[in-house]
């Protein structure tokens, strides 16, 4: 058998990328007459044979709905969905079932934190403090939540290779900070924040921390007790599993103390005209029926990366990104967005004067998909100066030949608007 790329399955070895790309049904088809070079799971990764697998199956034999019903059905669909979050919580090393809630993806874990754990306690004059390389999600619920209580957001600042300065972002905490919200990895520069080092900060001032979680976790062992973090927001859909589908980590101490996000079913334990109990954790902040197929997918993704070995993973990528980055650099009138010592997976870039929109439109017609715009992370593009860029964000799916895929395409795309 022979893919796209002329590479046979029988030289894909296990634990390497051309052997985990033969898993991508996605990855092996051809686009505007070109074999496809998906170089865009930082926006949506692709899903591997098992994970399709696992929703269908789902789908055709154990649909019915959670913790509702004594029948078989709703038994295997409560077992399948619970099943899922063992997985989240072995996956990220939290202590157990109660810290893992399901969402619908980064943006609701994000706001859920906003609303029910700091909204509660904030006042006039408190502060939030983010930096100036977040993702709209880890900015705009914390607008909102200013506006609703007078609370100030403070934004730390970085440099031109997109790096956040440790000591100025200690320098932001002191009492009056009710949370440290913070991306784990840059969405739209790569760039790795030194999260552990302004956890332990923060600790030190009892000030909470959340990560934003959701462009490290399919790049990187994470976890949650050595990070000592206090929420951690992340999405399936960027982790070889569905859309629709995420998961917020808290310590279970806080997330004990919190009131619910939203009212409705499951998340009760008695509803009376003259009042309403709510249910344990994590239920009570999983209010309606949940996305049962997608926790379902969610878990054979992280099953999936189980086997592959986060740390085989990172290795793998943090090679490919080296190899990425010097072969981009080589381009004439290339300039890359995003230089920070400790990258991982995305290089946004801008190719001469081109707009970036025309370069993904140039390399779309080559096979070749990259993502154009501001990446939902206007603030960074203000600081460079830039409308957008075009991003070139990897998985473990993808191999060198890519890369050159890349870098003839773009280097095409120079002749036609030369
Ligand atoms: N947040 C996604 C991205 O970075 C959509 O592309």
């Amino acid at each position: 058998m022979t893919g796209l790329h002329g590479r046979t399955m029988a030289e894909a070895t296990p634990g390497t990328a051309p052997a985990w790309r033969t898993d991508f049904p996605a990855l092996h088809q051809e686009v505007n007459n070109h074999p496809l070079v998906y170089l865009d799971s930082a926006a949506s990764s692709q899903q591997p044979v098992s994970v399709i697998d696992a929703v269908a199956a789902y789908q055709r034999q154990d649909h019915a709905n959670v913790h509702r019903g004594v029948h078989t059905l709703s038994h295997r669909a409560t077992e399948a969905y619970e099943g899922a979050r063992d997985k989240v919580v072995s996956f990220i090393n939290a202590t157990g079932r109660s810290e893992i809630v399901f969402t619908r993806g980064t943006t609701e874990s994000i706001n859920l934190v906003a609303q029910s754990y700091c909204r509660p306690a904030l006042s006039s004059g408190d502060r939030i403090v983010i930096t100036h390389l977040e993702h709209h999600s880890n900015i705009v619920p914390w607008q909102i939540l200013c506006e609703q209580t007078g609370a100030e957001l403070v934004v730390a600042s970085i440099d031109s290779a997109g790096q956040v300065d440790l000591d100025e972002v200690k320098g932001l905490l002191d009492g009056d900070v009710c949370m440290l919200a913070i991306a784990h990895v840059s969405n739209a520069l790569g760039t790795v924040l030194p999260v552990k080092s302004l956890i332990q900060h923060a600790h030190s001032l009892d000030i909470p921390v959340l990560l934003d979680g959701a462009q490290a976790v399919p790049h990187m062992p994470v976890d949650v007790q050595d990070l000592d973090c206090d929420f951690y927001a992340f999405s399936g859909h960027k982790m070889f599993g569905p859309t629709g589908i995420g998961i917020l980590f808290g310590k279970e101490r806080l997330l004990e103390d919190m009131p619910p996000y939203q009212g409705g079913g499951d998340m009760i334990l008695e509803v009376h005209f003259d009042g309403t109990t709510y249910n344990e954790l994590p239920y009570k902040f999983e209010a309606g029926t949940p996305n049962i197929s997608g926790a379902v997918g969610l878990g054979a993704a992280i099953d999936y990366l189980q086997v592959a070995g986060m740390t085989r993973v990172a290795e793998h990528e943090a090679d490919l990104l080296a190899y990425m980055t010097a072969r981009l650099s080589d381009i004439e009138g290339i300039r890359l967005i995003g230089t920070a010592t400790n990258k991982a997976s995305v290089q946004s870039f801008m190719l001469g004067d081109i707009h970036p929109h025309d370069v993904g439109t140039i390399l779309d017609h080559q096979g070749v998909a990259i993502r154009t715009g501001h990446h939902c992370a206007m603030p960074v593009m203000d600081y460079f100066g830039i409308p957008g860029t075009a991003r070139a964000s990897l998985a473990l799916y993808n191999t060198e030949s890519d890369i050159d895929a890349l870098v003839t395409a773009l280097v095409a795309a120079r002749k036609i608007f030369a």
